[in-house]
């Protein structure tokens, strides 16, 4: 195969670290790694074949310029967490809608997106709903795009994967709803792994693929394989969902963003899918106790 120029937005993101590494170790690959500061792309890898390019996704200029000759375009910019300056149409939708219209103008063949299991463009949820309009933003372009809705993520850089080694490090811990929710957690090296093969092995039009990790398995028996792995007896106790609902309520009547009642809802959604998308993909998933061993060896 010749060389393929892939771009990269949100390069900076946990799953972009771990994505740009992937994606260097192939010989013919050449990445765009685009972020939005300078701080930001002090952080990324050197390489004489990556590209890094400070991006706004305000200025169409400066993202026509990064994905110039650019083959493929991975979207990973995106926030499940609020702030002050990133809100869910900001940085899910409007992200996407500014990338896309970049894409079709400077004639780059395909998309990766990546959005999450209970994207849905109806859903009550302000989360959901957003991955799901960028979905159909992406959707309706006339581009050939995967679409990957992906569960929890584990990697050591993770959000999940962090809070997961500090939850499982104490002696007794209350989670939300007694952790009975069902997950199906994905190692983050699995998702790259199956971004990458997107990139190598496009394919006509758009599909929307459910990526999941190998094991079914409630969140507290994740914890508590966790925390037996580290060598720790962890007691897990309940706090109610609504409870912590009505106080992330009461929280956010003088801040915004962190731990609202939109992002426990989505932490408490069970992750279930019809169909996984890892033979589809041509990708084997690493065993979630491997997974597991990772984060346990780069938490020690
Ligand atoms: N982690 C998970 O478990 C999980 C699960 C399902 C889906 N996903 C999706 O996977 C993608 C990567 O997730 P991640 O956990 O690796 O992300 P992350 O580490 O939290 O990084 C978020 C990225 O989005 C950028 N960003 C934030 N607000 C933005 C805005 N308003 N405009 C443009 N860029 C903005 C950040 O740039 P700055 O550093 O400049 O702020 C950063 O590059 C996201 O789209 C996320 O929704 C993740």
């Amino acid at each position: 195969m010749g060389n393929l120029s892939v771009a990269v937005t949100g390069a900076n993101s946990s799953v972009g670290t771990v994505l740009l590494t992937r994606l260097l170790s192939q010989g013919n690959i050449r990445v765009v790694a685009g972020v939005r500061s300078t701080k930001a792309r002090e952080g990324l890898p050197r390489s004489p074949r990556l590209t890094p390019v400070i991006i706004g996704y305000d200025r169409p200029e400066s993202l026509t310029a990064a994905l110039r000759d650019v083959d493929c375009v991975v979207h990973l910019a995106g926030v499940l967490f609020e702030s002050k300056t990133s809100d869910y149409q900001t940085a899910n939708v409007g992200t996407t809608r500014a990338l896309v219209a970049a894409a079709q103008a400077t004639g780059v063949s395909q998309v990766v997106f990546i959005s999450s299991l209970g994207a849905d463009p109806d859903s009550t949820n302000a989360y959901f709903r957003s991955k799901g309009e960028a979905e159909q933003v992406v959707s309706a372009a006339s581009l050939d795009a995967t679409i990957i809705r992906t569960p929890l993520l584990l990697g050591p850089d993770t959000s999940g994967g962090r809070a997961l080694c500090r939850t499982a490090s104490q002696s007794s811990v209350r989670v939300l709803g007694g952790g009975a929710h069902r997950l199906r957690p994905l190692d983050v090296d699995d998702l790259c792994h199956g971004i990458c093969a997107c990139t190598q092995r496009p394919v006509p039009g758009v599909r929307t693929l459910e990526l999941v990790g190998p094991t079914t398995l409630t969140y507290r028996e994740l914890l508590e394989q966790m925390a037996g792995l580290q060598g720790r007896e962890l007691t897990v106790g309940s706090t109610p969902v609504w409870l912590a609902r009505l106080g992330a309520r009461l929280v956010g009547l003088t801040r915004t963003g962190g731990m609202t009642p939109t992002v426990i809802d989505v932490i408490t959604s069970d992750e279930m899918v019809a169909h996984n998308a890892d033979a589809d993909l041509g990708i084997t998933l690493t065993p979630l106790s491997d997974t597991l061993a990772k984060l346990k060896d780069h938490d020690s």
